[in-house]
């Protein structure tokens, strides 16, 4: 069998403040293989971020082992640990960590940028990725005209544009109503499907239910390790139009709908729900 692309080895951290030592991680051992979609669960304090600190590179254990993609990450210099992080890593975050006054489009081509990708390039990938992720559409709005699905939306289109084999995401739905989140987790599992590796941090029983594997962390300790098989994010049906006109939707936030698997994909030659409406609506008068 092929090493596991993820192998944290008996990982401490120990954070110093004056005097006060905390120990924020005890001894965590974790194997995670391609393709699988893992929630971290664990009340506040218990080590969620810190270990999630450490799998995105951006913290080191105090003792203990990280290798990543057979590679092993305390022996990597400072330009091998950026391009780690910008290749083979993807981030999200609990409150999008998009730049404000700027496009989805720019927001997206920002870690293009420093990878050096010519503007040419770095535009047609960030329209790809925001293509990919159903709003593509929404490509010159800026973070305060969306919604924050949306947002959250082009924050994951952000983390695909370099391509990652991991997708780490610390409470991506933490400021998420739930439909929107079951949205956001139904794009995951999507991404997951197509062979991506997706660590997830979430408070919610119902959020963990979408992966495939929970982890639960108690005082920087793995507490339990436990596949499943994912609950389908299927978004509950939308309220009939009848009762809501603003729902009769422009064609865009239907094809958005549909990209991110909210309603089923069109049958070539259907005509669309807000088509028939219209029809409908004419015959009427
Ligand atoms: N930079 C730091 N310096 C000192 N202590 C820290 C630092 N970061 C985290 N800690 C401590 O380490 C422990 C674990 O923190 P961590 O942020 O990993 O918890 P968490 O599980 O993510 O919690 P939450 O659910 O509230 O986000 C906590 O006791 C915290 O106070
Ligand atoms: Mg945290």
């Amino acid at each position: 069998m092929s090493a596991p692309l993820i192998d944290i080895d008996n990982v401490r951290k120990i954070y110093k403040t004056g005097d006060v030592e905390v120990k924020a991680l005890a001894g965590v051992t974790v194997r995670i293989e391609r393709g699988e979609f893992v929630a971290i669960m664990g009340s506040s304090g218990s080590g969620k971020s810190t270990l999630m600190n450490i799998l995105g590179c951006l913290d080191k254990p105090t003792d203990g082992t990280y290798t990543l993609d057979g590679r092993e990450v305390s022996k990597m210099d400072k330009n091998e640990l950026s391009e780690v992080r910008n290749k083979t890593l993807g981030f999200v975050f609990q409150n999008f960590n998009l730049l404000a006054r700027t496009t989805a489009l720019e927001n997206v081509e920002l870690p293009l940028i420093y990878q050096g990708v010519k503007s040419k390039e770095r535009a047609a990938r960030a329209q790809a990725a925001l293509d990919k992720v159903g709003i593509g559409k929404r490509a010159d709005h800026t973070p305060n005209q969306l919604s924050g699905g949306q947002q959250q939306r082009v924050a994951i289109a952000r983390a695909l544009v370099g391509t990652p084999s991991v997708i780490l995401a610390d409470e991506p739905t933490g400021n998420l109503d739930s439909r929107t989140s079951i949205e956001v987790m139904a794009l995951f599992q999507e991404l997951g499907q197509s062979g991506i590796t997706i660590v997830l941090v979430t408070h919610e029983p119902d959020i963990a239910e979408f992966a495939s594997r929970v982890i639960v962390v108690r005082d920087g300790l793995i507490r339990s390790d436990k596949k499943q098989t994912p609950t389908p994010a299927i978004v509950p049906d939308a309220p009939p139009s009848s009762q809501s006109p603003e729902h009769s939707t422009a064609a865009g936030e239907e094809a958005e709908a549909r990209a991110i698997g909210r309603i089923p994909r069109k049958k070539e030659g259907e005509a669309s729900a807000g088509a028939e409406e219209k029809k409908d609506e004419e015959a009427k008068t």
